[in-house]
């Protein structure tokens, strides 16, 4: 059994496939973290608790000096009664105080994991994962905490989250609540995370812990372009392949925070949760809350053995949509190609083309609705722009099916426009503080998503329109950052919630869209990668991964997404140069070779393609064919850092069983006379003897992986090669 209680002992063993996770109940009914690591056999772990008596580390009367909890790790850190790092949860009750003191009261283990209720999380059938729920009682409150912590063994992954219940007899207030408390006894460890902007997402940082706190998060109502609801913590050292490192990723799409404390004992106490700036939680008796869930994982093989970890997880037991282990249709998308310029022959147009080059569904962007041909109106107002598509969507989406093309249509559900129809019906259907100067981002506002009416009207037009005509696909983006945040139907005493309960909204829209289209595939985006984060996938199978599609700054942007989420969720589109984000220029050729490691598409007017253009789409087309499954289904194995290494970027995917895989590069800097470039491959079968699909050149699986594959050279920046290797 993966969790196991030794109750002489009074551990706990939560063994995740060959990664283990212990603490312990201590003698003053405290919960203290002894260990996360490589699988350990053993449960005589009791010497890991190491209580000190040091100065200036209050204890409860009572008890002895080592009762305090700020010389040990914990497992859920209270506030104000003795620990004086940075709390897991805050609650005041209504007399204003503000400390905590909760112990053990009881546990149960189980088969199977819970949900959350209207939040996301991962799942798994009773034979797949083992559950733990430990209830917590602070006695002096009422105020009850269940830890949960569900067992993946077969993707070494552990998810943690928390349940907040006020068994007292009077009101209580949360002013923090995180998901979890992560402690470790050894702070010789390196921060790192994922920082970008919009056409700039998820560069990676990583820095040496500082005696105080280090924090990174969001305070834009979205997870954000700036900083990514995951971080690890690494042994110094720590590369790709080697090295010891804890990742932990937030299945949470709004403001959330990481903090990450070296104390002066060289402990490391790191939480992750909603931010709790601006955020507080009314919970009248008898009523609960629910903070989203952390998965959390662990490698002694590097980076890329935590990120292993990450996709396998989020790929077998977070990501739900019926389109999960389907190949994904080959799109165009009209956004960069005609941007609001379009109408229905114009689209027709470039959907003729599509399927004379193979692709498989044009997807209709922003400006098909309202009155819009540009970006200051019409949010809101999800009805057919007639002027622009006569007849409404049915006989276009009707003459595209004919081509053999599915439809897919951009939608911005939680934003409005001053000039809408909506707008001008519902004004305070928007958050803002009445009487303020709003915030304006591209002319437009936001919805306030935590009502349940506002929810409703989005819910009745989306639908109105899916059913309108055969509309198979709907990108969901948002273009903004929620400024002034305050409902108009929440008392004062309450607004801090709203945050929170927008979330919740956005996920609510989700969760009626897909109870009734199914089969419907949703693509997030916001502005690009600014919602790309573990809660979205609970929803949704694929992210537009940046705005910013120029092939060379897409391997950063790939590399840094792929440390947490797998290729299969990764938009990844083929646009036209000069690059509309940066005006470089790359071969067609090297657009394609980046875009096939996500799910494939293009950006671009087709109608506007040279011959030899054309020719090489349709060359792609067929690549994603023989290809995919090894992308969306296969391990990832990165070769080279691009952060590192500005020359050049290789990187593989192997299927699990080793019989395929393909091997990319690109060449971002030519050196001239430079070095003939050689690349160890990994993952591969060492007694097997491997194909190339073009040359039929074979090779040892041993010798590519100990001596080499010979790179060739490239004559001038930004070109590439792709390889299609199988088993003989
Ligand atoms: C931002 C998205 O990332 C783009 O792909 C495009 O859909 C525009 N919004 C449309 O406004």
């Amino acid at each position: 059994m993966p969790i196991s209680f030794d109750s002489e002992r009074k551990i706990f063993k939560l063994d995740a496939g060959d990664t283990s996770y212990a603490f312990m109940i201590e003698k003053h009914n405290y919960l203290s973290h002894l260990y996360y690591g490589p699988e350990l056999s053993t449960m005589d772990l009791e010497y890991l608790y190491r209580p000190t008596v040091r100065g200036f580390a209050p204890y409860p009367e009572g008890m002895q000096p080592e009762a305090s909890r700020d010389v040990t790790a914990q497992e859920y850190s209270a506030f104000g009664t003795g620990d004086y790092r940075t709390p897991g949860f805050i609650i005041r009750d209504l007399k204003g105080y503000t400390a905590t003191d909760p112990h053990y009261v009881s546990h149960k283990i189980y088969a199977g994991k819970p949900g959350k209720p209207g939040l996301p999380a991962t799942f798994g059938k009773e034979a797949e994962t083992q559950t733990l729920e430990i209830l917590l009682r602070d006695e002096f409150s009422g105020v009850e905490f269940t830890l949960y912590y569900s067992v993946f063994e077969g993707e070494n992954i552990i998810a943690r989250s928390v349940k907040v219940a006020n068994c007292g007899s009077e009101k209580v207030y949360i002013e923090k609540v995180s998901s979890c408390t992560l402690d470790f006894w050894d702070g010789d460890l390196e921060f790192l995370h994922l920082w970008g902007s919009h056409c700039r997402e998820r560069w990676v940082e990583r820095e040496k812990l500082i005696h105080g706190v280090q924090s990174v998060g969001s305070m834009r109502g979205l997870s954000s372009h700036q900083h990514n609801p995951f971080f690890a913590l690494a042994e110094p050292g720590t590369d790709e392949t080697h090295g010891r490192i804890y990742g932990a990723a937030l299945l949470y799409s709004g403001n959330f925070l990481i903090e990450v404390e070296k104390d002066q004992f060289e402990l490391v106490r790191t939480q992750i949760g909603i931010n709790p700036e601006n955020f507080e939680w009314e919970l009248a008796p008898g009523a609960e809350f629910h903070a989203p869930e952390v998965i959390l994982t662990v490698s002694d093989k590097g980076l890329r053995g935590m990120s292993h970890n990450f996709h396998n997880g989020i790929r077998n037991h977070l990501i739900r949509s019926w389109w999960k282990d389907r190949k994904r249709p080959i799109l165009v998308n009209n956004w960069e190609g005609t941007y609001f310029n379009f109408n229905a022959e114009k689209l027709l147009n470039i959907a003729r083309d599509a399927a004379a080059l193979g692709i498989e569904m044009l997807v209709l962007d922003d400006g098909w609705f309202g009155h819009r041909n540009d970006d200051s109106n019409s949010l809101g107002d999800w009805f057919v722009f007639e002027e622009k598509l006569p007849g409404g969507l049915n006989n276009l989406v009707k003459e595209i099916n004919k081509l053999g093309l599915k439809f897919g249509l951009w939608f911005e559900p939680e934003m409005i426009s001053k000039d809408s129809e909506l707008y001008r019906k519902h004004p305070d259907w928007v958050l803002e503080i009445p009487g303020r100067t709003r915030s304006l981002g591209r002319w437009q506002m936001v919805l306030d998503m935590s009502r349940d009416e506002v929810v409703d009207y989005l819910f009745d037009s989306i639908c109105a329109i899916l059913d309108s005509a055969n509309i198979e696909y709907i990108k969901w983006d948002a273009n903004r950052h929620l400024t002034e945040v305050a409902s108009a139907v929440m008392p004062p005493e309450r607004q801090k919630e709203v945050s929170h309960r927008y979330v919740l909204g956005m996920y609510r829209l989700h969760e009626r869209l897909l109870e009734r289209y199914p089969k419907l595939l949703i693509e997030g985006c916001s502005g690009g990668g600014g919602r790309f984060d573990a809660g979205m996938l609970y929803y949704v199978p694929q992210i537009w991964t940046s705005d910013d599609s120029d092939a060379i700054e897409r391997l950063k942007i790939q590399y840094g997404t792929s440390l947490v989420y797998p290729c299969s969720t990764m938009g990844a589109h083929v646009s036209d140069c000069p690059n509309h984000q940066t005006a470089r220029s790359t071969p067609f050729e090297t657009r394609g070779i980046v875009a096939l490691s996500g799910t494939f598409g293009y950006e671009l007017d087709l109608n506007k393609m040279t011959q030899e253009e054309r020719d090489l789409i349709k060359k792609q087309v067929a690549d994603y064919h023989k290809y995919n499954h090894i992308v969306a289904n296969g391990d990832l194995y990165r070769l080279t850092d691009p952060f590192t290494e500005p020359r050049y970027t290789v990187w593989m995917q192997v299927t699990k069983d080793k019989s395929e895989f393909l091997l990319s590069y690109v060449q971002s800097r030519m050196i001239p006379h430079g070095p003939l470039y050689s690349v160890r491959l990994d993952g591969l079968d060492p007694a097997r003897r491997y194909r190339n699909s073009e040359t039929g050149e074979e090779f040892s699986g041993e010798a590519l992986m100990k001596a080499g594959f010979m790179l060739p050279h490239l004559f001038t920046d930004g070109t590439g090669a792709i390889y299609h290797f199988q088993a003989v």
